[in-house]
């Protein structure tokens, strides 16, 4: 197997290479005075087995044409098998029609993924795990929750308490992995999101946090509003220390002001997204599931 590093996750490709001690493929990327982006190979590809590796974050339509065009070029040429590594899956948000007449986007991507050859697809905390019903080839879904807790395991935390900021399967499923990491106590909140207007209702409930330090885990800060809403529910209910973590910090606007306006104490998210929250890295998490699938 040979890794190819696409440009929104060149250092998250050779740390994969890295722990797995395979060779990262080399590769020659430029950008067209119009913007257009050319992509080539530098080395023999075909009868290669490749893991492309390309998160999909903001800004997402960007970074998913550059893994179009790469996946196009390692089927054009010839590789043996095609795996992707997206960490995050843009677009997992629309997973159904909530409105009459919506695209299904994540049906799209999962169709033109399919289309481009790649014969497995590796992602981590997708938005909701219907997305990866639409494949056709294997989809797996791994999860940052452990490794976000194990950051914050080393913080000194006081009689810590896991939160996860909605009520939905998969985020309170993210909170108890958490929780178990840290040997702690998990509770969730509940909310609502309008579907025109993108306003977040978080409901207040009492949570026993006085003087305990809180850690949200959730995969997605956004807008930053479903986190904010609940740091401040935590700190007026006496939470002492109140982190933030996320497999997906993409923080768009004015998310990281919301938040430490809130009182977070820290946000720390994963390599998914290439920003100064990345503190984690997914590439153990990937690792571990390529060795238990055994395509290594
Ligand atoms: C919601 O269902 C997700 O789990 C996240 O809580 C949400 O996507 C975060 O979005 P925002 O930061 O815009 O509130």
């Amino acid at each position: 197997m040979k890794i190819v590093g696409g440009p929104s996750s060149e250092e998250l490709a050779k740390k994969i290479s890295e722990l797995l001690n395979v060779p990262l493929v080399s590769t020659r990327t430029k950008r067209f005075p119009d913007g257009e982006f050319y992509f080539k190979f530098e080395e023999k590809i075909s009868g290669e087995d490749l893991l492309i590796v390309q998160s999909l974050y903001p800004p997402q339509d960007v970074h998913a044409l550059e893994l179009f065009l790469i996946l196009h070029t390692a089927r054009d040429l010839g590789a043996e098998s095609i795996s992707v590594f997206i960490p995050y899956l843009a677009y997992s948000r629309q997973d159904r029609r909530y409105l009459e007449g919506e695209c299904l986007s994540s049906g799209m991507i999962a169709e033109v993924l399919e289309k481009l050859g790649v014969n497995a697809l590796y992602t981590v905390d997708v938005h909701n795990r219907r997305v990866l019903e639409m494949y056709r080839i294997p989809a797996y879904n791994l999860t940052a929750s452990r490794e976000l807790a194990k950051y914050f395991a080393v913080k000194d935390l006081t009689n810590p308490i896991v939160i996860s900021p909605d009520d939905e399967k998969d985020a309170i499923e993210r909170a108890k992995n958490a929780a178990k990491t840290l040997n702690a106590d998990y509770d969730f909140l509940e909310k609502q999101r309008d579907r025109y207007t993108g306003e977040i209702v978080t409901y207040e409930k009492h949570i026993d946090v006085e003087g305990r330090d809180a850690v949200i885990i959730d995969d997605i800060i956004s807008t930053g509003k479903t986190a904010a809403n609940a740091v401040k529910i935590l700190k007026k209910h006496g939470a002492r220390r109140v982190f933030v973590g996320a497999s997906h910090a993409l923080l768009v606007g004015e998310a990281a002001r919301l938040l430490n306006e809130a009182g977070v104490e820290e946000i720390a998210g994963t390599d998914s997204v290439m920003n100064k929250y990345a503190k984690v890295s997914v590439a153990p998490i990937l690792v571990k599931k390529l060795k238990e699938t055994q395509i290594l």
